[in-house]
């Protein structure tokens, strides 16, 4: 293990089938009033609203509605969500909801007391919060980003065409999180295949960094086969409460700082989505799915020897020929699984044309954790191919 490092995730889970029954017994830890947010009604159509309201109500709560979360969460939005939060005084925020929920929770939560512009606090200049943060609880819908046990808040800026994360320290993630696969069961397939392959990139991105033998890239290649593996019987058969569960608590695993203990990591491919997604508004998964080929045949010289691991522990690729040959395989691999998946394999389908090449390129933001820090040249070259 490279470096020095402190560990430390406060986020308690209640994981499993009735899950939610441990919900009372958290909320009885804060105050009165508790903002509900939501998003655009899913949880009204399966029944998961009706299940928490009528906790929040055994347990005497004053509920405060914050409903209309949109994907890819907006700046405007979080300023409806911290007035409401400051005029009624929140004492906690409880997330309902997939990542963009979970997320928005947590920018409210670090704003709600910030006397200055929290996407210019937070999102242009990283500073951390110097104020007090408001409680964030999360009931997790949708699996995917592993934002129901980590400290990350990403918030689009459509005027400025920008979409960033922050990632807070451990004060800001969520205090308790419910986690019942059965409450998954009703993502859309898209949806799903798309937070399937989002946790399966977040490993990549922690991955793919650094050559000596660290125990997090270990844990990361188990991640990642267990997701390939789960996903498989997932798209054939969504209600087979195994695979959900596994994929659920890998993806939580996949995001919740412990693999990237000891490591650089990437997050390239998620500058580059994430540009992607500040001008489509595309859904974060496929826009990772449609960036990564380019992306890893572009780095994979730069990272052979971790590429060839991936290929050999991951995906079973024989080792014959030379090591470039191996890894590639592990590419090829990747894409039959994709394809598999029905992931976007281009961003055109999401809506970007060459035009807005230029711009997606200038709001990507360059990383120097992994195998090459990307020159400009270099972006656009791959932005291109992924056309
Ligand atoms: O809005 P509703 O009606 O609830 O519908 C949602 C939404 O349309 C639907 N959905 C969620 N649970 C459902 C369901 N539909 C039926 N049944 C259910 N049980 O799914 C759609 C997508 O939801 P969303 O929350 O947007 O998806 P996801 O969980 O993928 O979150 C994406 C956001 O998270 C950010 C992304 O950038 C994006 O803004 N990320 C956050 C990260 C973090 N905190 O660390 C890391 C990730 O890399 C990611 O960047
Ligand atoms: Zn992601």
């Amino acid at each position: 293990m490279k470096g020095n490092f402190v560990y430390h995730n406060p986020t308690k889970v209640y994981f499993g089938k009735g899950a939610l029954q441990n919900l009372g017994g958290e909320l009885a830890k804060y105050g009165k009033t508790v903002q509900l947010i939501y998003g655009g009604g899913s949880v009204k159509k399966n029944g998961i609203y009706d299940a928490v309201v009528s906790v929040l109500k055994a347990c005497g709560k004053r509920i405060v509605e914050d409903g209309g979360v949109m994907p890819n969460p907006t700046t405007e939005k979080l300023k409806e969500g911290i007035k409401i939060a400051r005029e009624n005084k929140a004492d906690l925020l409880l997330a309902v909801g997939g990542g963009s929920v979970c997320d928005y929770a947590k920018a409210v939560s670090v704003s709600v007391h910030c006397e200055e512009d929290p996407w210019e606090k937070y999102y242009l200049r990283f500073e951390e919060p110097s104020c007090e943060i408001v409680p964030v609880g999360c009931v997790l819908t949708m699996v995917g980003t592993g934002s129901e046990m980590n400290a990350g808040a990403v918030i689009t800026n459509r005027e400025q065409k920008l979409k960033i994360g922050h990632v807070f320290g451990s004060e800001v993630m969520p205090k308790f999180t419910v986690l019942d696969p059965e409450f998954t069961y009703s993502v859309p397939r898209r949806q799903m295949v798309a937070g399937i392959y989002d946790a399966f990139n977040h490993v990549c991105e922690q991955y793919f960094s650094g050559d000596d033998d660290n125990v997090s890239d270990r844990l990361a290649e188990a991640l990642m086969k267990s997701i390939v593996a789960s996903s498989r019987v997932a798209v054939k058969d969504p209600e087979n409460y195994e695979a959900r569960s596994n994929l659920m608590w890998a993806a939580t695993w996949a995001l919740n700082t412990l693999i990237a203990m000891g490591k650089d990591t990437d997050w390239e491919v998620h500058m580059l989505g994430q540009a992607v997604g500040a001008y489509t508004d595309a859904t974060h998964g496929m826009t990772l799915s449609a960036v990564s080929l380019p992306y890893y045949r572009h780095i994979l010289p730069y990272g052979v020897k971790k590429f060839r691991q991936f290929a050999v522990e991951v995906w079973g690729v024989e080792e014959k020929g030379t090591d470039e040959q191996i890894a590639y395989m592990g590419l090829e691999k990747l894409r039959e699984w994709m394809t598999e998946l029905g992931v976007a394999q281009n961003i055109s389908e999401l809506g970007a044309t060459e035009e807005m090449i230029e711009g997606i390129a200038d709001a990507t933001l360059v990383m120097d954790g992994g195998y090459r820090v990307l020159t400009r040249p270099e972006i656009v070259k791959i932005l291109k191919e992924s056309l």
